[in-house]
């Protein structure tokens, strides 16, 4: 459960960095009121085993992350420690665990303020987005090895957007605008950013978000996308759990030839 000693850095003459260092912060202290009753959400079992569990070795599954700081449920950091221990994990790794927060936005700062010195690249990931394919959590970390300062895994949208007027549930909402499709994309995370960049977003922007990468934008610094991946969705819905495990079914499938 220790951060130290430190890793060797990865070398990576190929791109603007060498010997960066890469930190994985996990909010994951949110209450998951969407999916119904029960646990908070990144403790309710997908396949047997927490989703937190799942996100976590989807950080620790990319070779360029050595440290992941798991931001639990306010009072429940003592029982997601108990979880760590309890399932297996990279020994390459090292793991944290802290306390989160009322918002998204304050839980990562509160990851954010737990990492000790030495990691120069920091993504933030969702516990909500169990099953991201570790190849976009590579594709995310060489983005910002090349240069960029944050760094989105992106997809088009299948469906048409409308901009509304906001009436009460169930009310009729007036349709203000249809944004062009092609111009939208769908974020998701792990996104990736230089450590400084991001410290500074957490530490200006005020006023609430959805992400990190807007508190980047709103520096005015640009935010760039790599490909994102269907099966990198965020859990949410019941539905939501019914995909996620029908996604895990495949793979167990798939490894089994
Ligand atoms: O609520 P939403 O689905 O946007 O949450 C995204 C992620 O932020 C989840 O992994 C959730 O656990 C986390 N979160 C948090 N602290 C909060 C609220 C949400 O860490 N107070």
């Amino acid at each position: 459960m220790s951060a130290d000693p430190l890793p060797p850095p990865s070398p990576n003459p190929a791109s603007g960095r060498t010997g960066s260092r890469t930190a994985a912060v996990i909010p994951a202290a949110g209450r998951g009121v969407r999916l119904g009753p029960g646990a908070p959400k990144a403790l309710r079992a997908l396949g047997g085993t927490p989703m937190l569990i799942h996100a976590i070795r989807a950080m620790a599954d990319s070779r360029a992350v050595s440290l992941v700081v798991v931001v639990a449920p306010p009072d429940g950091a003592a029982e997601v420690k108990t979880l760590l221990d309890a399932h297996a994990l990279p020994d390459r790794t090292d793991f944290l665990v802290v306390p989160g927060g009322e918002s998204r936005q304050e839980s990562v700062k509160l990851g954010l303020d737990a990492l000790p010195p030495g990691y120069d690249i920091v993504l933030v990931h969702d516990a909500a987005r169990p099953l991201v394919p570790v190849d976009t959590v590579d594709a995310v970390v060489e983005a910002v090895r090349g240069g960029a300062p944050a760094v989105v895994p992106a997809l088009p949208l299948a469906d048409t957007v409308k901009q509304v007027e906001p009436a009460a549930p169930g009310e009729p909402e007036p349709v203000v605008a249809t944004p062009d499709r092609s111009l939208l994309r769908a974020v998701q995370t792990p996104q990736g950013f230089d450590r400084d960049t991001l410290v500074r977003a957490h530490a200006t922007v005020t006023g609430s978000v959805t992400d990190d990468a807007s508190m980047v934008e709103r520096l005015g610094l640009t935010v760039v996308t790599v490909p994102g991946h269907e099966e990198a969705f965020k859990v949410t819905r019941p539905l939501d759990l019914v995909l996620a495990e029908a996604v895990l079914a495949r793979r167990r499938h798939n490894d089994g030839f």
